[in-house]
């Protein structure tokens, strides 16, 4: 809400855009929100009461927190808009609160995020566009996927699971060595929140490498995999072109005056729906939708892995950021029955990173509540091994530069994942 609050004072464009019915929303470039003098700060509270201060700071401001720790000594970054800079010191100041300055200009650091498309001749007329040196837009993404199914029609299956709010599919790659129905079977995806880029960077990473390196075909052995690196392809697309920190989906509001957009999808799960730490406010980053699986993306996710379910025994859901392997359950602070084996493989995989330094536990200690949230869903459905990952390294706008070292890290952990599910057994009704 802060967010949305902020934008509109900002840039009266992004408004006249916002309230444009949707899909008729054209802005560009030119009209994009602009968060020029938006600054992340980080604060690290060292007991009890100085985080209860900046809480309580963060509340009354309504700042969006980026990065989030129950944890004392740990630092929280928030973003704090131009308007409230100063009041926001003034309180930091009187709690005895230092902060450090994590970005000075956010709208800089998102103009240097991304580098420039090279128009050359050679990537033009190549087959796909896809590289791991920039955030790609959806067209590029889904032309890779295209190119994968078309060039190793052996191995990878394209499926169209269903469409977007406006309009676009919703893809799913099957990448399997194998025809039997009794594969086991990984699940994985990204892109739940649009402003979270590494997120698709880090899953059609991991979809290249086990499909174009052939040191990778182990993986493939008695393990099925099915990836979706964009579940939220509305709001990635808007996200680019319009407004950078979009989070949620861009089905607008039903409420008739209201000119929020957007739902959370990792609030709109039917297991748990509308408990703590979702929101009924459409406004709100946390909003739970009108209903359960309210949205057409969610819905159709739900769905389709519902029909895999019975072979599917390990789920892995990609967010940005935190560096963390997070365990349900995720609407309160309890733990399934299987916590324990669930918790000694993400630890196995953890072992794996070389690079970063990923917590593990349950979500709830390691975050926040979060009902209704798709982790959680999936392991209602029965799961085994359910997953949601913050990736590293800071925040939703990291230079382009981190993909590859953040996914290659990552991607050490498949190992250990397919090891594992391999030696599972799938039983077809
Ligand atoms: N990907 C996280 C989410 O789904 C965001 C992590 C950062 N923490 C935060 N409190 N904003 O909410
Ligand atoms: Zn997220």
């Amino acid at each position: 809400m802060s967010l949305l609050f902020a934008l509109f004072a900002v840039n009266w464009v992004f408004f006249a855009c916002h309230a444009a019915p949707t899909g008729q929303c054209k802005a560009t470039r030119n009209t994009a929100t602009s968060y020029s003098g938006f600054q992340i700060w980080s604060i690290t509270p060292h007991s009890q009461s100085e985080q209860t201060a900046l809480f309580k700071i963060i509340k009354n401001y309504k700042l969006e927190i980026w990065k989030e720790t129950k944890e004392l000594d740990d630092p929280v970054d928030i973003m704090v808009p131009p308007r409230v800079q100063k009041e926001v010191r003034q309180k930091l100041k009187e709690a005895k609160l230092p902060y450090d300055i994590e970005i000075l200009d956010l709208q800089k650091e998102i103009k240097n995020e991304n580098p420039i498309v090279n128009a050359s001749a050679s990537t033009r007329n190549a087959a796909h566009q896809m590289d791991w040196t920039r955030y790609h837009r959806l067209d590029d993404i889904y032309g890779y996927l295209k190119y994968l199914a078309d060039t190793y029609p052996c191995h990878v299956q394209l499926i169209n699971i269903g469409t977007s709010y406006e309009g676009r599919p919703l893809y799913v790659v099957h990448i399997s060595n194998s025809t039997s129905a009794h594969t086991p079977a990984i699940w994985i995806d990204g892109t739940f929140h649009a402003r979270e880029w590494i997120s698709p960077a880090v899953v059609t990473y991991i979809i290249q490498q086990l499909v174009e390196d052939p040191a990778n075909l182990k993986l493939l052995q008695n393990v099925d995999w099915y990836i979706m690196p964009v579940v939220n392809p509305d709001g990635y697309e808007y996200s680019h072109v319009s407004s950078r920190l979009w989070r949620k989906t861009r089905s607008p509001s039903e409420v008739e005056s209201g000119r929020c957009q957007g739902v959370d999808p990792n609030r709109n799960f039917d297991f748990k729906w509308g408990g703590a730490g979702s929101s009924s406010n459409p406004c709100s980053q946390v909003y739970k939708g009108p209903k359960a699986f309210s949205e057409p993306e969610t819905l159709a996710y739900a769905n389709f892995i519902s029909s895999i379910s019975y072979k599917t025994k390990l789920y892995l859901t990609l967010h940005s950021s935190g560096q963390k392997i997070m365990l349900p359950w995720g609407y309160d602070r309890i733990v399934p029955h299987n916590f324990d084996e669930m918790l000694a493989l993400a630890q196995n995989a953890a072992c794996k990173f070389k690079l970063f330094n990923y917590k593990v536990g349950n979500k709830v200690d390691l975050l926040y509540r979060a009902s209704g949230n798709s982790a959680d869903w999936a392991a209602s459905i029965g799961i085994e091994y359910v997953y949601s990952v913050e990736l590293p390294i800071r925040g939703f706008v990291l230079p382009a530069s981190n993909i590859i070292p953040v996914s290659q890290d990552f991607f050490r952990a498949m190992d250990v994942f397919a090891d594992k599910v391999s030696t599972l057994t799938v039983v077809v009704k």
